[in-house]
């Protein structure tokens, strides 16, 4: 996505020069939810290398300690399409035009806090990019249903996926992919 910065073309029209700048200057937000440290981990080596600004997604009420409980609440966050509610996002959201969505793989999609903010239509005409990290089933259908989810975004379902903290190939499919979605 290419804008052009207002200001310096002033100047530039002002000064008489027949300047136009034009820079890939897009404005990158990663939005993140994470239990247990691995998702945040890729979220933030995803905000440095595309020079973005970080946000983490929190729920209201924290999900519980232990993991068979956490399980069997997601699923049935799942089952009903139960849409945890989550603490209020950054106030200036809507200055970014593009959004990284991280998320820990649950049952084979994205956690349900990263469903709530999905479907809250805050990144309605935003360019989104979702990443996961899973315990080794994969992203399963966690970008598909970014897709579904996020009603009119532009959602890019080239996602990446990391097992746990293993961040292979992570740098560079962030900046490739900020590259391709705002060119
Ligand atoms: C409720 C729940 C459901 C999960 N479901 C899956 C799954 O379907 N497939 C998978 O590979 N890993 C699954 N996992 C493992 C997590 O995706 C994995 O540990 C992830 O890296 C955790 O990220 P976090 O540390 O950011 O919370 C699940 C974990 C939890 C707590």
């Amino acid at each position: 996505m290419k804008t052009k910065n207002f200001y310096a073309l002033m100047m530039a029209t002002l000064m008489g020069t027949a300047l136009a700048i034009e820079t890939a200057d897009a404005k990158t937000l990663v939005a993140y939810f994470s239990l247990t440290g691995n998702t945040k981990n890729a979220a933030e080596i995803v905000a440095k290398e595309t020079n973005a600004d970080l946000y983490e997604i929190e729920l209201v009420t924290p999900y519980p300690s232990e993991y068979k409980e956490q399980i069997e609440l997601a699923k049935k966050e799942l089952d009903e399409g139960i849409l945890p509610p989550i603490k209020p996002w950054p106030e200036n959201i809507n200055e970014y035009d593009v959004v990284f969505v991280g998320s820990p793989v649950w049952w084979g999609t994205m956690a349900t806090p990263v469903r709530t903010f999905l479907t809250s239509g805050v990144l309605k005409g935003k360019i989104v990019i979702p990443f996961v990290t899973h315990g080794s089933g994969g992203a399963d259908n966690s970008f598909t249903d970014t897709a579904k989810l996020c009603d009119g975004c532009n959602v890019d379902v080239d996602g990446w996926a990391g097992y746990g903290r293993v961040t292979l190939g992570l740098k560079k499919w962030a900046k490739e992919n900020l590259e391709e979605a705002t060119k």
